[in-house]
């Protein structure tokens, strides 16, 4: 081939010249370690203003004559090196490819993140074993507000105002005549008001009582049990009691009843269970007294049921009312009413099932 002449570099002539470049060229791509480098090599050797794209200009500069064998050996060039990338590419992207799902292999046979469930709140568990019970035992369920009127919370209970027995419980007054309720029972009222006897009904809620130490909170859980019926006695409420008390916390534990005095019975009693977590023996839980504590009852005094419009020589009846944080303390051995309302998740998933 004749050898082309061009300036600026006279020692080299042009096809010496668009040989070097070529092999430049081809080692760069062939040792580029990445697809990105290889693309700036492309740009670097064969871009617009490439090495290539130099020398194009220089060939104005030549002789009609030598013009298009110079295209020609720059256009077998970049031919060549194109077809040269393309392998390349070819390779390294194939290359990067492998490497990548190599490092992001998802090993599905690793176990899985486990999610955190839920659990009940053993206030609710309680809540909702007693009910069962009850519903068993053919009590219905009822409920009733948690501000109540003070007829209903104190006047129909035979707790007029300013009698003594106010005392009792201390209130939350929201105004002259409605109170956060402080127990239950004004769902003796509603019921003795909205439904004819006989009735076996089964009311639990929140009350609110201005109190707060290890054993007293100010908002705490009951369930009242009310029953109407001709010639219901002191023996009804034991024996029904004594059932409810085996089926709750496991046949064998016995209960007792203390006189006591609630202005809505007569006569009125306070029911002890033996303690759930030593069976009677005595431990911390029970202070070493084998007993503990659920709830009070009595027999209604006829003055809930002649204000509630009910004759008290056609009709007699029982209520209860437990506390169910004391059952719920009794049933799992807890020892701080607090753990209730401070939302702790190692307390509460304690009693996931
Ligand atoms: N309401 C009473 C209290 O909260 C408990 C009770 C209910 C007593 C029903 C007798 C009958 O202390």
């Amino acid at each position: 081939m004749k050898s082309l002449n061009i300036s600026p570099m006279p020692e080299q002539n042009l096809e010496q010249k668009i040989n070097a470049i070529r092999s430049e060229a081809e080692t760069s791509f062939k040792t580029a370690t990445t697809s990105r480098d290889l693309y700036d090599l492309k740009v670097k050797f064969l871009g617009k203003t490439g090495s290539f794209s130099v020398i194009m200009k220089d060939l104005s500069s030549l002789s009609a004559a030598e013009k298009p064998l110079a295209g020609k050996l720059v256009n077998e060039a970049k031919q060549a090196l194109e077809s040269v990338y393309q392998v390349c590419e070819t390779n390294l992207k194939q290359r990067e490819l492998d490497e990548k799902l190599k490092s992001e292999t998802l090993d599905l046979t690793l176990p899985g993140v486990p999610a955190p469930l839920g659990a009940q709140h053993p206030v609710s568990l309680v809540t909702e074993e007693i009910s069962m019970i009850l519903s068993r035992m053919g009590y219905s369920i009822r409920t009733g507000p948690i501000i109540e009127t003070d007829r209903n919370n104190f006047e129909g209970l035979n707790v007029p105002k300013d009698h003594p027995a106010r005392d009792m419980q201390d209130t939350f007054y929201i105004d002259e005549s409605h109170v956060l309720r402080t127990h239950t029972s004004p769902i003796q009222v509603r019921t003795f008001e909205n439904e004819k006897p006989p009735l076996r009904i089964a009311a639990p809620g929140s009350v609110f009582r201005s109190d707060s130490d290890v054993s007293h909170s100010p908002n705490f859980h009951q369930i009242e049990g009310i029953c109407i019926d001709r010639n219901v006695s002191m023996a009804d409420l034991k024996g029904t009691i004594t059932y409810f008390v085996g089926e709750f916390f496991g046949k064998g534990l016995k209960t007792r009843f203390r006189p006591s005095f609630f202005p809505f019975t007569e006569p009125s009693a306070e029911v002890d269970c033996q303690c759930a977590v030593c069976k009677g023996k005595g431990c911390r839980m029970c202070g070493d007294s084998g007993w503990v504590e659920i709830g009070g009852s009595g027999l209604i005094h006829p003055n809930v049921l002649s204000f509630s419009g009910l004759d008290p020589k056609e009709w007699q009846g029982f209520a209860f009312g437990f506390g169910i944080e004391r059952m719920a303390i009794i049933k799992y051995g807890i020892n701080d009413i607090r753990l209730f309302s401070e939302n702790n998740v190692r307390f509460l998933e304690q009693f996931a099932t």
